[in-house]
């Protein structure tokens, strides 16, 4: 593979969520023609891709993740033909676009699942799923939802079907030859279409242990094997996946896992995906020994796998990153992430540095909410639509001039000193410093592998090539002549004295 076809190794990609992004259309809802409208930010700020989160025709429970049709485009998010545009304006400004396939399960209005439902205990149809006889009226298993709750839902005449995720969102079974034969299809279709990269959604998932056995309790080891998460036999399907990849060049896939290193690393062999998330960091608190322990952690995995990781600093499902690393600690992480070796995975609205919003409990409408029987909020707060204008209009410029419709999530007020209109000018916004590090990075792309250097306490430190990164988190002022002597990017502005505050990042050479 030559090095443009290898292009995702060190890309950064800018997580588009869509329903948040920009609405072209006045519904309060962000849309596909609202992405098109603003290229020119993301081209600007200077990243290489934009992941969309699933456009799909959708049953509308979790947010485009409960998918009914996974060929065709939700009349809410805009139709092919803006696909097709989206996919040709991008790349007319040079950013590739990576789509998100979302196999694990369907919506419960998918047609299988209607056709499953209807056909009753022993169907051929429901074969398609994970179904199985309940236990004298209790479920099958003692399995719990990710979202709270039972994973097993009553079909009434006596079967169950697992869902992992929300009740509207079945569990396929991967051992059914009509599952694997439409996924193939879904893959070639955006595919051909022009996607550069797919992400594969809950990749972990999609291979359950026969019979359902309970699932072991305390923390997991190399080797355990859990009856739903990250079995062998799901890198089966990912050997097939990467070759219909393989059969375009310059496509790649990531695989959505979570948790340590070890446990994403088989999604990374080479025979497989090129990218796994080292999910990790985004749990890592603001402090140079643990964040150097955990990205070691995946460089060393990615490595053994010939691969470079796939840092993720944000994403819709976590915590905002300015509320969980504080508002400096966000940048300081960023510019951290995008010296090392690997992609780095952006989430819209952190190059602004919005923060988690407080919502209220009517605006919540994550299904974790009502799942979890109002326990846990969610994550609704990382999804409040964007800020684009200075302005009191009510949505900032997230809906055309003139819009009625409320967005869908509220923005709180005062997100207008937020907007991307009241950063742009402002060179020591959020955004200013985004800007500055992505043009500067292209001195570290290719660069050699990290060497790790010795600093005083706080202070993550490695070279590669001539260029130095040091991320301070003393909590106090770090001097840096010894570093380098051209400061090249900074996560915040130096003090008189020319030192880094803490917490923060340099560049320097
Ligand atoms: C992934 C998505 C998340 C979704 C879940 C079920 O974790 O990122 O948003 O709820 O899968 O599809």
């Amino acid at each position: 593979m030559t090095d443009e076809e290898q292009w995702w190794r060190d890309a950064v990609v800018y997580q588009v969520y869509l329903r948040s992004f920009a609405d072209s259309d006045g519904d309060g809802v962000g849309d596909l023609r609202g992405v098109l409208q603003h290229l020119d930010h993301l081209a600007d700020l200077g990243v290489d891709a934009l992941w969309l989160n699933p456009f799909y025709v959708s049953g509308g429970a979790d947010a485009g993740y409960d998918v009914v049709d996974h060929r065709a485009v939700d009349p809410a998010m805009g139709s092919l033909a803006d696909v097709d545009e989206l996919l040709e304006q991008a790349h007319a400004r040079g950013l590739r676009v990576v789509g998100d396939v979302v196999p694990n399960h369907t919506s419960s209005r998918h047609p299988w699942f209607e056709q499953a439902r209807r056909g009753g205990p022993g169907d051929p149809a429901r074969s398609r799923y994970h179904t199985a006889t309940g236990r004298d009226g209790a479920p099958p298993s003692d399995w719990q939802s990710l979202f709270g709750g039972p994973a097993w839902e009553p079909f009434g005449d006596g079967e169950w079907y697992l869902h992992l995720f929300d009740v509207a969102q079945p569990d396929l079974n991967w051992e059914h030859p009509d599952v694997v034969a439409d996924f193939e299809r879904t893959v070639r279709f955006w595919l051909d279409r022009g996607f550069d990269g797919l992400r594969f959604d809950a990749a972990g998932a999609m291979a359950k242990a026969p019979g359902y056995p309970p699932v072991p309790e305390g923390p997991r080891h190399p080797g355990d094997d859990h009856p739903f998460s990250d079995r062998p036999e799901v890198h089966r399907i990912f050997r097939r996946f990467a070759q219909i990849l393989a059969e375009r060049p310059g496509r790649y896939g990531v695989a959505e896992t979570w948790g340590p290193a070890w446990l994403g690393e088989p999604y990374m062999r080479q025979d497989e995906l090129h990218q796994a998330f080292a999910m990790d960091v985004i749990f890592t608190r603001l402090d140079a020994g643990e964040l150097g322990a955990a990205v070691r952690e995946y460089l060393d995995a990615a490595e053994r796998q010939g691969r470079r990781p796939a840092w993720p600093h944000g994403n819709h499902d976590v915590t905002r990153a300015a509320t969980r690393w504080g508002s400096e600690g966000v940048m300081a992480v960023l510019l951290l992430l995008l010296a090392l070796p690997g992609a780095t995975y952006l989430y819209a609205g952190d190059e602004l540095g919005l923060p988690e919003v407080e919502l209220a409990d009517a605006d919540l409408r994550d299904p974790t909410w009502r799942r979890s029987g109002g326990t846990e909020r969610g994550r609704d707060g990382a999804r409040v639509p964007l800020p684009w204008r200075y302005d009191a209009s009510g949505h900032h410029g997230f809906s055309p001039a003139g819009t009625q419709a409320r967005t869908w999530l509220p923005q709180p007020s005062g997100w207008s000193e937020l907007s991307v209109e009241a950063q742009h000018a402002d060179t020591g916004s959020a955004l200013a410093t985004v800007r500055a590090a992505l043009k500067a990075r292209t001195s570290l792309r290719e660069a050699p592998w990290p060497v790790w250097l010795p600093g005083p306490p706080g202070v993550l430190a490695f070279r590669r090539g001539d260029v130095t990164c040091v991320l301070n988190t003393s909590g106090g002022p770090l001097p840096l002549d010894e570093w380098g002597r051209e400061l090249l990017a900074a996560s915040r502005e130096l003090d008189e004295d020319g030192r880094l505050p803490s917490p923060g990042t340099a560049w320097l050479r």
